[in-house]
């Protein structure tokens, strides 16, 4: 990370130039138009964005691509790094970014639901910052948890069939959500915890491990010590000392996955994905429902997570000088 002088305006690095990526450079014109900051993006094969490329936002690429500026001088240039590539290449880059000491703002918010990527992502000493996506309502609802005061806490979401499919899916699972039509009855094609709908879905249940985030509480709330806190299941990998930074924030975040239950519905009635959040316990019942206008870039795709990532940065960016 370059020290940023009064003079030097802030260094963004967006890790993904796709449907949210480009949005978020869009939304950010104000402050790149008035020289208030840097903006970079990364992708992977930066010739094959080549058409979707912004005037003012410098390409870099992750991958082997010759020609092209390279992600780990980008990164070494930084002062904040936007992910919004996917759950897979947030687990890949994210920790290293938080390690060498570069502020991140995760949109694949499904990468905490693995234990180890959790601990390094929350270790510092670069800070993370968990974008509230595709849903919200995240004050109260964590205020609430806050005070111990949730027991349950669900998440439906609907979408379109089509765009439920997953390679892993057999041939016949794949058929009975493309023939779905509108007037057909839903399809529920997943019940379970965040972390198992993750590894299923990895595009399509961030929200529901950002609503584990937002509800995992504070210390006090789930045990007196950090060690009667810690999450029994580790994901197979040594456990962190409980007094290593991060490790109280990874394990209430653990005990809250666990309480989470998710469901996953594919109605071919649906014009905009949906998701319903129901939260219950002493505080109260909370119930929120989201049906955002798609993504100017992608209408498979929520248009109100480019708008949370948006402000995400805004808010980042604004700590840094705090
Ligand atoms: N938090 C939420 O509520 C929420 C909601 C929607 C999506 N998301 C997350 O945001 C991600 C991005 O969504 P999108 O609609 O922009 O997807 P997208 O497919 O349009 O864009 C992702 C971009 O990242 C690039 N990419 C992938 N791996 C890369 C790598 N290793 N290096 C560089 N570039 C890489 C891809 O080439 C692509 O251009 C989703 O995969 C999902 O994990 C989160």
């Amino acid at each position: 990370m370059t020290p940023t002088t009064p003079s030097t305006p802030p260094s963004v690095l967006l890790l993904g130039f796709g449907a949210i990526g480009r949005q978020v450079a869009l939304r950010l014109a104000p402050e790149r138009e008035a020289g208030a900051l840097r903006l970079r993006a990364a992708e992977r094969k930066v010739a094959a964005h080549r058409d979707r490329v912004l005037p003012g936002v410098g390409m870099v690429t992750t991958g082997d691509e010759a020609g092209w500026p390279r992600w780990e001088e980008a990164l070494a240039e930084a002062d904040l790094v936007v992910e919004c590539a996917g759950v897979a290449a947030a687990r890949e880059y994210g920790p290293a970014v938080v390690a060498g000491g570069t502020d991140l703002v995760l949109t694949s918010v499904g990468a905490l639901a693995d234990p180890e990527t959790a601990r390094r992502l929350l270790a510092g000493p670069g800070r993370l910052w968990v974008t509230a996506g595709a849903i919200g309502g995240f004050d109260v609802l964590g205020a609430a948890a806050d005070a111990d005061g949730l027991d349950d806490v669900r998440i439906r979401t609907t979408k379109v069939p089509t765009s439920l499919v997953q390679p892993w899916m057999s041939e016949a699972e794949a058929a009975t959500l493309r023939a779905l039509r509108p007037g057909d009855e839903p399809v529920t094609v997943f019940a379970g915890d965040p972390a198992a709908a993750i590894e299923r879905f990895p595009a399509n249940v961030n929200v529901a491990i950002g609503l584990a985030w937002a509800t995992r509480g504070r210390p006090a709330a789930v045990g007196t010590t950090p060690a009667e806190s810690a999450p029994e299941s580790t994901g197979g990998q040594a456990p962190a000392p409980q007094d290593a930074p991060g490790a109280a924030e990874a394990a209430l975040l653990q005990a809250s996955l666990e309480r989470v239950r998710v469901e996953l519905v594919a109605d071919p009635s649906v014009v905009r994905s949906r998701h319903e959040v129901l939260a219950t316990g002493p505080a109260g019942r909370f119930e929120l429902s989201f049906e955002s206008a798609p993504s100017p870039e992608n209408p498979k795709t929520s248009g109100l997570t480019a708008l949370s990532v948006t402000r995400t940065v805004r808010e980042a960016l604004a700590a840094r000088h705090g």
